[in-house]
């Protein structure tokens, strides 16, 4: 591939997509996104053009792709809701791979899930498992890359766990708290992305940090970096539910879906394969625990 290239990347204003077009832009290439997000101030200074994500207009998806050498799509939603849900962002997403296909776009790198199953009864693994085999059936050449959880800047999860850890004496674990969760830095990620984006051969691969944390002990992590280890009581998941229910409506946000409880529980955000970034969320945390969990991280604020 030539060393100057158009790429387009969903979201860049967004968690991963602002890494990887960080990453593109200092290598050299041309960077421009779809996304329907408008920063209040723009991370890249009008270095990244911007094409509005709309799945009404598969024509427009398909002239904005013209050109494009790599796609790198992060486009998902993360939980069923009113006004969004994970049946739709299937259709969606296989609109932006058609799309990608007219337009002739050469390679889409796709981020997905650790152990994503077309048979799972959760709708987050079996939509990404369909995408994985509507992007592999399509022909394009592809990089389908599987996180199991991100950190780093504002992630919502980990952010949102120190948050509660601030402010509440006890920390309730969802049963034994024993399954397994593997984090990867964003930054990681975005390397990834960017090195499988040049690449030509057809690849899946986890994208997992160097630690492997069981569920209690990434709590315990947590709370030693920000100052508040608390004691850690195991609840029933059922009760974790309704407490997570019951400070969504104080934050008018979803905290925790059963979907997301039951998929942690399973050890789905965890997997055998080796580890395939460098960054130790130990070392991050060491480094960043001052700040992390002051301010509650709004999932749907975001979306408005
Ligand atoms: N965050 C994690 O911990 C995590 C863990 C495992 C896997 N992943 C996967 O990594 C990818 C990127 O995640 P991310 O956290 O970096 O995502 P993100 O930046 O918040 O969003 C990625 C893209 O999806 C769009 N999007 C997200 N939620 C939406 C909604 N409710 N309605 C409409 N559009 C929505 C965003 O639109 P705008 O550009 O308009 O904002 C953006 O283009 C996703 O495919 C996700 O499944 C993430």
């Amino acid at each position: 591939m030539n060393a100057k290239q158009k790429h387009m990347v969903t979201g860049a204003f967004g968690l991963s997509g602002r890494y990887i077009a960080r990453r593109l832009l200092a290598l050299g290439h041309h960077v421009e996104t779809l996304t329907n997000t408008k920063p209040a101030e723009d991370p890249f200074g009008g270095a990244v053009i911007s094409h509005p994500l709309d799945f009404n207009d598969a024509e427009g998806l398909a002239r904005s792709l013209d050109g494009v050498d790599v796609f790198y799509n992060t486009y998902w939603v993360r939980f069923d809701h009113k006004r969004f849900n994970h049946e739709r962002a299937v259709r969606n997403t296989q609109l932006l791979f058609a799309a990608a296909q007219r337009a002739g776009v050469c390679r889409v790198v796709h981020v997905s899930i650790t152990n994503p199953d077309e048979n799972s009864p959760l709708p987050y693994f079996k939509g990404k498992a369909q995408l994985e085999k509507t992007l592999r059936e399509s022909g394009i050449p592809h990089a389908i890359l599987r996180p199991a959880v991100l950190f780093g800047d504002n992630a919502i999860l980990l952010n949102n766990i120190a948050w509660m850890l601030r402010r509440f004496p006890i920390f309730g674990i969802f049963g034994d708290g024993q399954y397994r969760i593997e984090p990867i830095h964003v930054d990681d990620l975005a390397a990834l992305a960017v090195e499988h984006g040049a690449n030509a051969n057809n690849i899946t691969v986890d994208a997992k940090g160097p630690e492997s944390f069981t569920y209690r002990d990434l709590v315990h992590a947590i709370g030693k970096a920000i100052g508040h280890d608390r004691p850690q009581i195991s609840i029933p998941p059922w009760l974790g539910y309704w407490g997570g229910r019951m400070m969504g409506a104080a934050k008018d946000d979803v905290v925790i879906t059963r979907e997301e409880i039951r998929g942690l529980m399973a050890g789905l955000l965890a997997t055998d394969s080796v580890p395939t970034a460098p960054t130790r969320l130990t070392d991050w945390l060491a480094e960043n625990g001052e700040w992390l969990g002051r301010t509650y991280q709004n999932e749907l604020r975001r979306r408005q």
